[in-house]
């Protein structure tokens, strides 16, 4: 589902050049739940946008859902993205002006989920993490958890085979958020998909099958952070 070989990925901070994400291997199986867990600025986002395709490396082998996104161009990723991947992302990204519904049913349009009973199967979801009540409100008349949960809902509602999170959780009450997962991880395991968390918090690392430490996945010569 996921093979990575020596990825790279710098950013230029005025003079400086800034090594944001090195990975020497990384090998994630179909069906697995798999936690990449590092202290803030380890590059967590970072490898999460490139198993993506948001952004292409500057050396190395990405294999995701069995395209080579390092050699695709950036029209080719997003496609490949919709109709693969759903994205968690970190400040969710939900559309201001759109309810919880139409915003999960945004996602149904860059995607294969854009079929007749979107509406139906986006309300389902919502229903599903507890918004069944919250479906016609906007972003800024819910909580924060409550738009992580519309924004965890607009990433299943392509039915993808790969769901990457980022930091999912960070808003969430312990009891609410534990449940938002469990039940994420429960569809998730129902329809085969691979679920891949980054997470800074062990305890919720604590629920994947799989724990990987990004400060491992670092090429020894990487190791300490910007050259
Ligand atoms: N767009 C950017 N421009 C310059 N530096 C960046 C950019 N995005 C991230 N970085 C730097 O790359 C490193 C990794 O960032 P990030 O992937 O966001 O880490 P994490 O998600 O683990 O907190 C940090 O040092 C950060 O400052
Ligand atoms: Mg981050």
């Amino acid at each position: 589902m996921i093979h990575l070989e020596q990825v790279r990925k710098s950013y230029r901070q005025g003079e400086r050049e800034v090594l944001a994400c090195a990975v020497e291997r990384l090998d994630i199986a179909r069906g697995e739940q798999v936690a990449l867990v590092g202290r803030s600025g380890t590059g967590k986002t970072t490898l999460l946008h490139i198993l993506a395709g948001i952004l292409r490396p500057d050396q190395g082998v990405v294999e995701v859902v069995g395209q080579r996104l390092d050699r695709l161009s950036e029209a080719a990723r997003d496609r490949h993205r919709g109709r693969h991947i759903g994205m968690v992302y970190q400040t969710f990204n939900l559309l201001q002006p759109f309810t919880a519904l139409e915003n999960v049913l945004l996602g149904a349009l860059f995607g294969r989920g854009a079929g007749g009973d979107a509406p139906q199967r986006a309300e389902a979801l919502l229903a599903k993490v507890g918004l069944g009540e919250r479906m016609h409100h906007r972003p800024s008349e819910l909580s924060v958890g409550q738009v992580q949960r519309v924004a965890i809902c607009r990433a299943l509602i392509n039915d993808p085979e790969l769901v990457l999170m980022d930091e999912p959780l960070g808003n969430q009450d312990r009891a609410t958020g534990s449940q938002v997962l469990g039940d994420l991880l429960q569809m998730a395991a129902d329809s085969g998909k691979t679920v891949v968390m980054v997470t800074h918090d062990p305890d919720s690392a604590t629920r994947m099958q799989r724990t990987v430490d990004l400060a491992e996945l670092r090429p020894a010569a990487a190791v300490g952070g910007a050259r």
